[in-house]
């Protein structure tokens, strides 16, 4: 199947680290134009050298805090200029400590709505304008099963997560006869390839200090189908729905890759 990226300008938001690692070498295996925007530089250059080995069109690495809207439209111009527009943009970009709510903080809170909304606000509504002006694209933002039912531990990560979900769907709402396709993806828990495809900044970064392997061993016993998602079963999802050849008319929608963790009609 043709997913007809090749050639296209791809922004992948904290494209260096696991999912969002995996979401720059799919596009990039499929012969794109990448920008990937990061704040871990090392290992965005890293990342990009491999998406050139794997046939990406042409990829740059922006230096970029999504939390700053200057930022973020200073990477958006650098995507245009080396590139000539932005065809999909990937909010990636995501944190999350587990603690239990009662536990949290209110520099916690803003944290966390800082790196997972504020920076999705940011990207989405730089990009719109130009996407429209162009004819369209696609906006994918990853969100969480958090939203979708609820996780101890995940209270306002969820709760942000959730919003996330019901920004895209109004925007794809008011932006669908544009052309402009914003769709959803939740993983469940995907946990990094090895130690080497994690930024500094992950929350995985220490993984054995969120579950242990007997944790993560029972976690997938319980799924559906038995076992932790990889970070290219998200980036697949997250390339399909990225292709307006494949889901051209698939839009506003929050679709789970999960094993099965959530299962919502
Ligand atoms: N991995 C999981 O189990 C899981 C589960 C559910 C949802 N998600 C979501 O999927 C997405 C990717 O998750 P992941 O585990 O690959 O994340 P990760 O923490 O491994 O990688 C995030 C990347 O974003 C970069 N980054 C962090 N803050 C940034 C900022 N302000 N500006 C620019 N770049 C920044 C980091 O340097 C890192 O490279 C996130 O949105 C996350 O919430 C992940």
């Amino acid at each position: 199947m043709d997913l007809e990226l090749k050639g296209k300008s791809v922004i992948v938001t904290g494209g260096a680290s696991n999912i969002g690692r995996a979401i720059t070498l799919g596009f990039a295996a499929e012969g794109a134009n990448l920008t990937i925007a990061e704040i871990d530089m090392p290992l965005g250059e890293k990342v990009a050298e491999e998406a050139r080995q794997l046939g990406a069109s042409g990829v740059q690495v922006i230096e970029t805090d999504v939390t700053d809207l200057q930022q973020v439209k200073n990477m958006i111009a650098a995507a245009v200029s080396q590139f000539g527009g932005v065809d999909a943009l990937v909010n990636n970009v995501g944190w999350d400590q587990l603690m239990f709510f009662a536990q949290t903080t209110p520099e916690f809170w803003q944290r966390i709505i800082q790196i997972n909304f504020v920076g999705v606000l940011n990207c989405t509504h730089s990009v719109l304008d130009l996407m429209i002006k162009n004819g369209g694209g696609s906006i994918v933002c990853l969100s969480s099963d958090a939203s979708r039912q609820g996780e101890a531990r995940e209270a306002v990560y969820g709760a942000v997560k959730a919003g996330v979900n019901g920004l895209m769907k109004s925007i794809a709402r008011e932006n669908g006869r544009f052309g402009v396709r914003c769709n959803v993806i939740c993983p469940g828990i995907t946990i990094p390839d090895d130690d080497e495809t994690v930024s500094a900044n992950s929350m995985w970064a220490n993984k054995e200090d969120m579950f242990t392997e007997e944790q993560f061993a029972k976690i997938a016993a319980n799924l559906p189908l038995k076992k932790l998602g990889k970070p290219k079963d998200i980036a697949n999802a997250v390339l399909f729905m990225s292709s307006r050849a494949v889901a051209g008319h698939i839009t506003g929608q929050v679709t789970s890759v999960s094993g099965g963790y959530s299962m919502i009609g």
